[in-house]
């Protein structure tokens, strides 16, 4: 087992890097390593609504820069460059035949345990969440997608590998760029963040962060 200090070790690696060095790429099999831990990751009833992109094409690149204000220098230094897609409400919502087909070919359920899911599914999209609007049902499923950021960036800590979450960008603008030139149709998916891998060139500022009184309350 990896030990507690080796993993805390890599949580302090990790920071929002702003500038990859632009000689250093990341291996393909250290890339997959990375995609494979947000693969992994959990989501509400299992249904992974994301979608990710990765953008290596220079042109596509400085096309991403007009919106994404956050993104500039890692659009031009990062090895690997992802989009972050949440799915939208033709495909998550409870009647979807994405999920139909899901829980079939993807889950593998008995056509019994369909049915009965599929029910949970809608009252928990109809009573528990108030998921009643497309925006809502858009919102949670983006929530979900930053699990598989979150991993992906500490797996990518733990072998050594830096990144930077990203939400500096004008959504609607992004969209239309996304849909335009990158042809992500936009009926289905909406961006949620993008996240840049690859190589600092400068050393971090040592973390801040409030203390684990502050952050935690036992009751
Ligand atoms: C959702 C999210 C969006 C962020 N957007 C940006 C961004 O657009 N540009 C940027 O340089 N950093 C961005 N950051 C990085 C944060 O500023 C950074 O994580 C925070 O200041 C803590 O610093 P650390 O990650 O280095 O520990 C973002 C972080 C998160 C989690």
């Amino acid at each position: 087992m990896i030990t507690k200090a080796k993993i805390i070790e890599a949580y302090k690696f990790r920071h929002a890097c702003k500038l990859f060095d632009t000689t250093k790429k990341i291996s393909d099999s250290d890339m997959n390593f990375i995609l494979e831990t947000g693969l992994l990751s959990p989501s509400s009833f299992g249904f992974e609504p994301w979608h990710f992109i990765v953008v290596q094409n220079p042109e596509l690149r400085t096309k991403l820069k007009e919106s994404a204000w956050g993104a500039t220098a890692k659009l031009d230094s990062a090895s690997h460059f992802i989009i972050g897609l949440t799915m939208k409400a033709p495909l998550t919502k409870y009647d979807s035949p994405y999920i139909e087909d899901f829980m079939r070919n993807i889950q593998e359920l008995p056509e019994n345990v369909i049915v009965q899911k599929g029910a949970a599914y809608e009252a928990f999209q109809k009573s528990d969440f108030d998921l009643s609007d497309d925006r809502k049902l858009f919102d949670w499923a983006s929530k979900q997608c930053y699990i598989p950021l979150a991993n992906m960036m500490t797996s990518a800590a733990m072998i050594g590998i830096d990144s930077c979450p990203i939400e500096g960008f004008n959504q609607s603008i992004s969209e239309k760029i996304l849909k335009e030139d990158l042809g992500v149709d936009t009926n289905l998916y909406g961006l949620s963040y993008m996240v840049a891998f690859g190589y600092r060139v400068n050393d971090p500022r040592p973390k801040t962060r409030r203390s684990l009184n502050n952050m935690v309350t036992f009751k």
